[in-house]
């Protein structure tokens, strides 16, 4: 037996037991007459010592060992003299009566510790060895614990877990397919799922009235600290469902793990229209973990003589508690934050509402005492606070005054990480007009189904339909989204025809789908959740890449494994496919 204890569970209480542990060396300490040893494994860290006068042999291949040497001990435990307070294990200590050396180690790249020494890429080359870290290992275990709840949840609702194919057809709507060749097929190719939204759809014709399956999805897009090439998704479907009945079971779904993870009650969450979160927010995905909404002051903003404003589509106002205070450096910073590409804005308009009630403004020359006072009215602004304005076209405006809302956010401590404010977005539009292509495209996907009353609008209003689509949205993460489908054979072609497709085009990528409707499809519906979103948000951090054991970088790499990486001339031939040599 390698092990009668883990490292992280011996206490006061288990002191004069003979025990056998095995583990990492995480530390030596070396203090003449006495040596002490850090041993981890998953489960925590125990203290070992080697009394150098009582047993030298011992302690003295203590003292040859390095970090990260796999070791096995067996000792009694002790009460420590010097406890340790910060460590659940810091009261006893293992005097150690035989070591055994199962493995040696080369010295690490950086310290394997809580807090490692080591930059993003270093760990990432060595990601095996950041594993062992606790930060990581406990995004790892917490992620195996929500996957366990949410099959137990589902499952007990009558969810039956279904996999669908990884090898499937390219359908090039949404994001880019990764493709992989087919050596039997020659000049045919495979894609990699998006998500498993066709066959959810096929399985639901199928009579699997209730699907779902936590399931790996691949998109060959643009990275960020909330989206990797492959990623998990809890993925789900439903038959003989409405929107109401689909928002329920995963919102009773979300409340339970919320409550069985992070112990949170949360209340009903609040539903807001598609068009109430972008005018209120400037976002599909509002944090409303603060308030501060948005508020449009065109109508009262025009027609004074400044030309920003005249020129302007819309004039967006926000009003930051308790900043009227500030600098005219920080206003400056601000400014030129605002005017960053990524926000765009081309400047900053302020308004102080001061203390002992004067305003003071950046435009004064332009705007009078009424029309601050306006202002103020408009937004509901108290004194002590600052008034921030923005203007441009619609679209642009909206989207800088809402990422300059969640900044404030941010700068003023208001976005809490213990805090969660989840919320369903809903009646989104079901198409979104592209100018590059100059054609519509879905907004979710192309199955979503319209909603009933907007139907007629289809042909001659694409733009205004609204769809059966939801988002689930934490703290200003979109966590998930779904709709209720189209399971009308005319209707899903009618939806073709609006996104550009001939019937011939849509005939040729969906046939399967289209032909399985002919076959009674019932009505349906479903969701999918980012579970690696998901887990990182349970531990109130942004970045998935460390929820996911083997993630890969910003340039879709996995630097560990080198890959991607060439194949051999006898792989492409079998696929019968030629490089072409760059021409750098
Ligand atoms: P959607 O495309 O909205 O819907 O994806 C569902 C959820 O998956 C997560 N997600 C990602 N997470 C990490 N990295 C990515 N690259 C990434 N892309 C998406 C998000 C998102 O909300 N088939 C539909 C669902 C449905 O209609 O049932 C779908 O895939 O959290």
């Amino acid at each position: 037996m390698y092990r009668t204890h883990h490292c992280g569970e011996l206490r006061i209480e288990d002191c004069g037991q003979k025990v056998k542990l095995a583990g990492w060396i995480q530390r030596i300490r070396d203090l003449g007459g006495m040596t002490f040893i850090d041993l981890r494994d998953r489960y925590g860290i125990s203290q070992l010592v080697f009394n150098m006068e009582t047993k030298s042999d011992l302690c003295s291949k203590a003292r040859a060992a390095g970090r990260e040497f796999v070791i096995q001990i067996s000792g009694s435990v002790v009460e420590r003299s010097n406890k340790n307070q910060q460590m659940p294990t810091g009261d006893i200590e293992i005097d150690v009566d035989e070591l055994i050396i199962l493995n040696k180690a080369e010295t690490p790249p950086f310290t394997i510790e809580e807090i490692s020494d080591g930059g993003d890429e270093l760990r990432m080359k060595y990601r095996y060895l950041d594993l062992r870290r606790s930060p990581l290992q406990k995004n790892i275990i917490l992620r195996h614990k929500i996957g366990i709840e949410i099959r137990k949840y589902l499952s007990d609702l009558d969810f039956l877990e279904i996999e669908t194919p990884f090898l499937i057809k390219s359908t090039p709507e949404g994001a880019r397919d990764f493709i992989v060749p087919s050596r039997l097929n020659s000049n045919e190719f495979y894609a990699l799922p998006q998500s498993p939204q066709t066959y959810k759809q096929l399985l639901m014709v199928s009579g699997f009235d209730k699907y779902f399956q936590i399931v790996r999805c691949f998109r060959d897009e643009d990275l960020r600290a909330d989206r990797q090439p492959e990623f998990t998704q809890i993925d789900c479907e439903m038959s003989f469902v409405e929107q109401e009945d689909i928002l329920n079971t995963f919102e009773g779904l979300t409340r339970h793990l919320l409550k069985e993870i992070k112990g949170i009650e949360c209340e009903e969450f609040i539903r807001m229209p598609y068009s109430e979160a972008m005018a209120k927010y400037g976002s599909d995905k509002p944090d409303l973990r603060f308030d501060m909404p948005l508020h449009n002051i065109s109508k009262i903003s025009k027609g004074k003589g400044f030309k920003v404003f005249d020129d302007a589509e819309e004039i967006i106002a926000l009003s930051v508690p308790d900043a009227a205070e500030w600098s005219r450096k920080q206003i400056d910073a601000l400014t030129e934050w605002v005017k960053r590409p990524q926000i765009g804005a081309s400047g900053l308009i302020w308004m102080k509402f001061e203390k002992d009630g004067t305003m003071k403004s950046s435009v004064d020359k332009f705007f009078s005492e009424e029309d601050k006072k306006e202002w103020i009215d408009a937004c509901g602004s108290n004194e002590g606070d600052m008034i921030l304005i923005l203007a441009g076209n619609e679209k642009q405006v909206l989207n800088a005054a809402g990422e300059l809302r969640l900044e404030m956010g941010t700068r003023l401590n208001l976005r809490d990480p213990k805090k969660y404010a989840p919320l369903w977005v809903v009646d989104f539009p079901l198409l979104e007009w592209n100018e590059d292509e100059q054609r519509f495209f879905a907004m979710h996907h192309p199955f979503t189904s319209p909603r009933k009353e907007d139907m007629s609008k289809l042909k001659s209003a694409p733009g205004d339909v609204r769809a059966n689509a939801y988002d689930l949205v934490i703290n200003g993460v979109e966590i998930g989204g779904g709709s209720i489908r189209i399971h009308d054979r005319e209707i899903q072609m009618q939806m073709f025809e609006a996104l550009g497709f001939t019937p011939e085009e849509a005939e040729a990528q969906f046939g399967f789908l289209l032909g399985a409707f002919k076959y009674g499809a019932p009505p349906h519906g479903g969701i999918a959740f980012g579970f690696d979103r998901f887990t990182a948000i349970m531990a109130g951090q942004n970045n998935i890449r460390d929820f996911i054991a083997f993630p890969k970088n910003n340039n879709g790499r996995d630097t560990m494994s080198d890959a991607p990486s060439a194949v051999s001339s006898k792989q492409l031939d079998e696929l019968l496919i030629k490089i072409i040599p760059s021409q750098e």
